[in-house]
């Protein structure tokens, strides 16, 4: 596990951007997982900006997003198919038709859920995995007490998930927020060949602790990822600030990365 430290969450999402960049002009072919939430917008920007000065094209790229809730349409504007069509999809040159989000209204959720694993499989596999953390460390919306092998399927939120989604969200309306949503599972998120993950600000900082130093726990799923083997975390010093080796972390990172 890489943890990628920047003064600000502007150049932590600059730094993740590029990694996304330089690996779609490797590979045109790319197969993306995406993930929604506040934090990864400012990165999605600068992706943006790199199609814009024609750097990178996403035309062949695939897109798998990570979870949406359950009974709301993609066209609902808080639904997660909504928010990436709008704050990434609509701003590179990706084929709508390439990019997947888990269906909230499918009638048989485990056929559904069935689908999408067998659809990411056939693409062969995700090659890297975009990823925000909750502020309990679930990712996607895998809750404390998820498998860490779990797969995608329907699952619960907690209060503490739908309060602070619903701060950013849903006008602040907890009761609007929906209580089930389908996900990608741990063990499906830690089948991607690379992932990113991004994490901002003092309310992140108990879960990067959990996630890159805790136990392996399924009380904070991210920390799943510590058996991974090309994981990158990028996130600002107050996320970090509760990381017993953070001047290390953020010395060998930068080393690697040549900052
Ligand atoms: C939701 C999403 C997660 C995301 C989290 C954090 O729970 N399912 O994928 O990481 O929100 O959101 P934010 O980035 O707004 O803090």
């Amino acid at each position: 596990m890489e943890v990628v430290i920047c003064k600000t969450r502007e150049e932590a999402s600059k730094l993740a951007a590029n990694m996304i960049t330089a690996a779609v002009k490797k590979n045109p072919k790319l197969v993306l997982g995406l993930a929604t939430g506040s934090t990864p917008v400012l990165m999605y920007t600068e992706m943006a900006n790199a199609v814009k000065a024609k750097k990178v094209s996403y035309r062949q790229v695939k897109s798998w997003n990570l979870d949406e809730y359950v009974g709301l349409a993609g066209t609902h504007d808080q639904s997660y198919r909504y928010f990436m069509n709008e704050n990434l999809f609509k701003k590179i040159d990706i084929k709508l038709a390439n990019t997947h989000v888990l269906n909230g209204l499918a009638e048989d959720v485990d056929k559904e859920c069935r689908a999408y694993e067998a659809q990411i499989k056939k693409a062969g596999g995700i090659d890297i995995q975009v990823l925000g953390i909750g502020s309990d460390g679930h990712i996607a919306f895998n809750e404390p007490g998820t498998s860490l092998k779990s797969r995608t399927s329907c699952v619960y939120l907690t209060p503490s998930t739908i309060r602070d989604n619903a701060r950013l969200f849903f006008k602040g309306k907890e009761k609007d927020v929906p209580t089930r949503a389908l996900s990608m599972g741990v063990g499906t998120i830690c089948e991607a060949k690379k992932c990113i993950l991004l994490a901002f600000g003092k309310g992140k900082a108990d879960a990067i602790k959990g996630c890159v130093e805790g136990p392996m726990s399924q009380f904070c799923t991210a920390s799943a990822l510590q058996a991974h083997n090309d994981c990158w975390i990028f996130c600002d010093e107050a996320a970090a600030s509760k990381l017993k080796l953070k001047k290390y972390y953020a010395w060998r990172s930068a080393t690697k990365l040549g900052i």
